[in-house]
């Protein structure tokens, strides 16, 4: 049974609640795998564009993009959470826009979704909320922000930024998110925005202090093809792995040494003559 987005919320590491681990997932096989190490959430993260669709940020992908991945990672019936990313400009342009939005990800199989910014989507972060879906906050390096930012750089940097920050924590806390992933920011910016908020928060590239830790699935298992960002710990070289299996494969095909007699179908008799 997966953990609700309530029991989720009440998972606070100073109130005595375990370290929350969420790991992206973008189809079956990467749900599955992901799921039987026991992860508590899986993101359908809108990351989706740079590590499985090539593409150079976030802004890329649309709704159905999104729901037709959370349908992949949702076949894999998970115990984990499922939350999905709310992609670029499906949240945009007003309240009934991102309730439909939304709406379309819960009917693909999320149990909830996640969006970026803070006060400046209180509307929206309230109007999903009243269509009885929970919603994920996300603060600090918004990759989604990727243009106005001027590029994918570390956010919260002065005492006036972290405390923006904080208050835009607290003010998602109150609109009613069940936690809120801080990306991109100095560790003492992951510390004090959860030192302020009752709500658990998930970190990446946050420090060692938020109530939980996220990192994209193709990044933690060496699969992604870039250089991996400071903050990623890479746990698996299986993009090496790979390309020797598959060299392997293609050395044993033009050596005529694949496939072997027991890799064919036995003849029937019929045919043997
Ligand atoms: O899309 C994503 O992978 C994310 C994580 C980086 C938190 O939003």
């Amino acid at each position: 049974m997966s953990p609700s987005a309530p029991a989720l919320r009440s998972q606070k590491r100073r109130h005595g609640g375990a370290p929350l681990v969420m790991v992206t997932a973008y189809d079956e096989p990467s749900a599955r795998l992901a799921d039987a190490a026991g992860v508590d959430l899986l993101l359908v993260g809108d990351s989706l564009a740079n590590v499985v669709l090539g593409q150079p940020d976030t802004l890329q992908v649309s709704v159905e993009d999104m729901a037709h991945h959370v349908r992949a990672v949702v076949a894999a019936r998970p115990s984990a959470h499922v939350v999905a990313d709310l992609p670029w400009l499906s949240y945009h342009l007003g309240e009934h826009d991102a309730v439909r939005n939304a709406a379309t990800l819960v009917r693909a199989g999320a149990q909830s979704v996640k969006l970026e910014g803070g006060r400046r989507r209180l509307d929206v972060v309230r109007a999903i909320i009243d269509a009885e879906i929970p919603v994920m906050g996300h603060l600090g390096l918004t990759p989604q922000s990727v243009l106005a930012f001027g590029g994918f750089k570390v956010q919260a940097k002065t005492r006036e930024a972290m405390s923006a920050l904080v208050e835009d924590a607290v003010a998602l806390q109150e609109a009613g998110v069940y936690a809120i992933v801080v990306e991109g920011v100095p560790p003492v910016v992951g510390t004090a925005v959860t030192e302020a908020l009752e709500i658990p928060t998930i970190g990446i590239g946050a420090g060692p202090d938020t109530d939980g830790q996220v990192l994209v699935f193709h990044d933690l298992l060496g699969l992604s093809g870039r250089a991996p960002a400071k903050f990623v710990r890479q746990y698996a070289d299986l993009g090496t792995a790979i390309t020797e299996a598959v060299g392997r494969y293609a050395a044993d095909v033009r050596a005529g040494a694949f496939p072997s007699g027991a890799e064919v179908y036995a003849t029937p008799p019929e045919l043997l003559d």
